[in-house]
């Protein structure tokens, strides 16, 4: 069957006017429905969702609200609008034009970032696949699924990249894009984070506070490149990872108003029995997830983080608005390490510390999202904070791959580590409480007693509107 692309794909690319990309495209489609239909969300082929789809990138464009199943998703290729007379912003081509062409000189790193953001994207609806079968309200299975299409069309942007620039290694890798799988014993996503189950929804709204606020960080230094498409492309991924995000922490700051509640009413810390999430365990999925994410910024010292800089490929957060050279030869800068048996601090050249500079602006938003959770505690008078961990703890990259450390950042032996890991991170018994707590609700404005009730409904619509339609 002849697909009408132009029809189907929504685009600000021209499309219609670019018949290689356009072939490229088609032969590439029916296999990414394929995945979607084996590895996307179980048993939601049928469901209509009301889902935003993007069909511009101004703000209307992108907030075009209706009942559609998923399959029949318009996955759209945008890029935000290209500014005049662009410039690099930052490396040894500071202040020379943007490049609209593909650099060919470095032509293998770019294809490099672009395939490792592009893993990342298909990996987390694999990841979440299973959530839509124990979603505590209709409202939240909508944005499971609205973040779910939304990753199915971050992989078509990236895709659309390797299509439009990278030629016949470019079509190969996107085809790998399909072919490598969150979990896969034979052919697992590219970084670890992505190759973890979600099975909780405890875990998922983890999962879009961090994972996807690692997306936002990562987005932002490629929305840096001097490569404008690779910029431009991140710049309008971004619109949508903040909806992620959104998800994310409006989701756990439900929780932590649920558990307050009950803690008020019945006077009690252990909140368990009344059939809400204790502030300890949200503490452990904290720990976990956060630890996790750190990994993936990469090592302290990267000679790769250095090279991408340098040419002028990946920015750092906010890149323009730092007030330095943008070059940074011979500036010197700390990073954490490990100094016998406690952690300290080595100095490296700052292009080397790209990474744990990525990490660091990671870490201070982190934290803010945190004080916020705080605030709802602190709010019913409850005596508890949430902490993020020391970076030294739980990480399997870097200066701490290894170390066993306790959140404080105190290093411990393997027998401490063994006999406390299970206060510090998920026990096998607190997994299986949070999954007992996991029963879909499916009827229009109701919601699991684990979860307070969202603030408001999406788009204007009421809070028991049919968010998804089951068939
Ligand atoms: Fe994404
Ligand atoms: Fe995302």
């Amino acid at each position: 069957m002849q697909v009408d692309l132009n029809e189907r794909i929504p685009n600000n690319v021209g499309l219609a006017d670019d018949r290689r990309l356009l072939r490229a495209l088609e032969r590439w489609q029916p296999a990414f429905l394929d995945w979607w239909r084996d590895l996307g969300p179980v048993g939601a082929l049928q469901h209509d969702v009301y889902l935003r789809t993007a069909i511009g990138v101004d703000s209307d464009g992108w907030a075009h609200f209706d009942h559609v199943k998923m399959p029949d998703y318009r996955w759209g290729i945008f890029l935000a609008e290209r500014a005049a007379d662009r410039r690099i912003n930052f490396g040894i081509h500071k202040g020379e034009p943007a490049w609209q062409e593909l650099p060919g000189e470095y032509r293998a790193e770019l294809r490099r970032l672009i395939v490792i953001q592009g893993d990342t994207e298909p990996a987390s609806v694999e990841q979440q696949r299973r959530l839509g079968l124990t979603a505590p309200s209709l409202y939240d299975l909508r944005n499971l699924y609205q973040v779910n299409v939304e990753e199915g069309r971050h992989l078509w942007a990236m895709v659309y990249l390797l299509h439009a620039f990278f030629g016949r290694d470019g079509r190969e890798e996107a085809e790998e894009l399909l072919g490598r799988h969150a979990g896969d014993a034979d052919k697992p996503r590219t970084l670890e984070a992505f190759n973890e189950t979600t099975d909780d929804w405890l875990s998922f709204f983890m999962y879009t506070f961090f994972q996807d606020r690692d997306g936002k960080f990562q987005l932002c230094a490629l929305a840096e490149s001097g490569f404008d498409p690779l910029s431009r492309t991140c710049r309008f991924m971004l619109t949508e990872e903040a909806h992620h995000m959104f998800v994310g922490e409006s989701g756990v700051m439900r929780i932590v108003q649920r558990t307050c509640e009950k803690m008020r009413e019945h006077d009690t810390d252990d909140v368990a029995p009344y059939g809400a999430v204790p502030l300890a365990l949200l503490q452990k999925w904290i720990n976990l997830h956060y630890s996790i994410c750190l990994d993936l910024f990469g090592s302290e010292e990267s000679t790769n983080a250095a090279n991408y800089y340098a040419m002028g490929l990946k920015g750092r957060y906010q890149e323009t608005k730092i007030d330095d050279d943008h070059v940074l030869t011979d500036r010197m800068v700390t990073v954490p390490a490990i100094e016998g048996d406690k952690v300290a601090a080595r100095e490296v050249t700052a292009l080397k510390a790209m990474n744990e500079t990525l990490r660091d602006s990671y870490v201070d938003d982190s934290q803010r999202g945190l004080n916020r959770f705080n605030k709802v505690i602190r709010s019913f008078d409850i005596d508890c904070e949430l902490r993020l961990p020391h970076r030294v703890f739980n990480r399997n990259i870097g200066a701490f791959a290894g170390i066993r450390a306790a959140p404080d950042g105190t290093l411990v032996d393997e027998a401490t580590w063994a006999a406390k890991r299970d206060d510090w991170l998920p026990s096998a018994e607190d997994r299986a409480f949070v999954e007992s707590l996991m029963h879909p609700v499916t009827e229009p404005g109701g919601v699991a007693g684990w979860i307070a009730p969202p603030k408001r409904g999406i788009h204007g619509q009421r809070l028991d509107y049919r968010y998804v339609e089951f068939h």
